[in-house]
């Protein structure tokens, strides 16, 4: 005999009662959250998402997990310029932070064509330029087996998908780590905390807030919603907007050209007018997300801040040699702005008060198989 459930009277069959249904835990400013009709949040699934997302035998060589190039104190970016992926390959992009990516209309750094968690996965598992994590057609099986055969995770699928007979599927392993992902709310920081008067700013940071928002510094523009972007969708988003910027950051040789394969939705769209556009980042968490632009190319805030007074990269030397300051794609809201030091330190300051110490700490998204001391 089998040790099928006790006493509960229950079948396996109905999602709902194995599945405890999920609970959004958002600040009252922030809009519910859009979740595929078939991938519904559950806690089960949460958190077998959980275990996968930082499981290294999920990658065809056993040495990386999703985890390894999105860590939480880092708001789930690596510190790198570019990230590193499991057979030593080097991506030409920076690891993004996942604060809010639930909210993310597209995903990536220039993609207008990927609007899914679960899509935007089968780049990492499956994807060979670069490789991230190797699955392929020949590890695939192997990979499965991993997961099969472990005790821990038979139950954690089982809870999650009681309605399957083999749950162990690389479509439930992406809809799972969606729905981890989907959990990763960030509103929390000092600044939310301001704006529902648990906390106050110093003088410094509500000059470099109202700088943020005002005309002068123009940030907001593209950096203006409750999630400090652009591309905004939730579950009462009717019209989605895809707004890419060219903030002139290159202009090899006057030309205005990026670097290849760095060239934004030019890449994929290769329109002219594409050249250099990029999905501009949450700030949420910004502090903790050195170094910063799709390429990792400028080391810290302060110097963000420099490049945004200038309006833009003048590099003198070297093969990307370049006036990006004069880039003719550049978005008109990124020119020169008269900001003193005083100024550009406190929008320093304000960007830092958008750091969420409870969700860079959260025990529920933090690696399972670590216990802390
Ligand atoms: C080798 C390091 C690496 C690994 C491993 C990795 N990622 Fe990433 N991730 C990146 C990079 C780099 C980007 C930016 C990609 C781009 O713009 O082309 C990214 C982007 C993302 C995004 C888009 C975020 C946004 O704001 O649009 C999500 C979501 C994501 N990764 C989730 C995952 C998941 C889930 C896994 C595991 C299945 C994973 N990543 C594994 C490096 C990695
Ligand atoms: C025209 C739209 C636009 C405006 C205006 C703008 N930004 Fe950005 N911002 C972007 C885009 C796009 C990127 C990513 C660029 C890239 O990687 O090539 C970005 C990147 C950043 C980053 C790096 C974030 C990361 O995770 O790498 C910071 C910090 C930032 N902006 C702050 C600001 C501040 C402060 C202002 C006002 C002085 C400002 N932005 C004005 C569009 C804009």
């Amino acid at each position: 005999m089998g040790l099928v459930a006790c006493n509960t009277g229950t079948t396996t069959n109905d999602p709902t009662l194995n599945s405890e249904t999920w609970q959004w835990q958002l600040p009252a400013f922030f809009p519910t959250p859009a979740v595929p009709a078939d991938n519904p949040m559950s806690v089960a699934k949460v958190e077998l998402g959980r275990h996968l997302f930082y499981d290294q035998r999920l990658s065809g060589n056993g040495t990386q997990a999703c985890g390894t190039c999105h860590l939480q104190e880092k708001a789930f970016t690596d510190g790198l310029e570019t990230a590193i992926g499991s057979t030593g390959q080097a991506h030409p992009r920076n690891a993004q932070h996942l604060s809010n990516v639930v909210y993310n209309a597209t995903m990536t750094w220039a993609n207008p064509a990927l609007t899914s968690l679960e899509r935007q996965m089968e780049v990492p598992l499956f994807g060979d330029s670069p490789i991230e994590m190797g699955i392929n057609d020949t590890n695939k099986a192997e990979v499965l087996q991993r997961f099969q055969q472990d005790t821990q995770y038979q139950q954690l699928f089982q809870q999650a998908y009681p309605q399957d007979t083999q749950p162990v599927s690389f479509a439930n392993i992406i809809r799972a780590i969606a729905s981890f992902q989907r959990a990763l709310i960030s509103g929390n920081s000092r600044y939310d905390q301001f704006l529902t008067q648990q906390a106050v700013l110093s003088d410094s940071e509500m000059r470099g807030k109202n700088l943020f928002f005002g005309e002068k510094a123009e940030c907001f523009h593209c950096h203006g919603s409750f999630n400090f972007n652009d591309q905004v969708r939730h579950a009462g988003t009717r019209v989605v907007e895809l707004p890419f910027h060219n903030t002139g950051l290159f202009n090899i040789g006057g030309t205005g050209d990026f670097p290849f394969p760095n060239r934004g939705v030019f890449e994929l769209s290769g329109r002219a007018q594409d050249m250099g556009k990029f999905r501009a980042p949450s700030l949420r968490n910004v502090a903790v997300t050195a170094p910063y632009m799709h390429d990792g190319s400028i080391p810290n805030l302060e110097a963000v801040l420099d490049f945004y007074a200038a309006g833009g990269r003048h590099i003198t030397e070297g093969i990307y040699a370049g006036d990006g300051r004069k880039n003719p794609y550049k978005s008109d809201l990124v020119t020169r702005i008269a900001l003193t030091e005083q100024d550009k330190a406190d929008i320093v300051a304000f960007l830092k008060t958008l750091t969420d110490d409870e969700f860079l700490h959260n025990p529920k998204f933090a690696n399972p198989f670590i216990t802390k001391p």
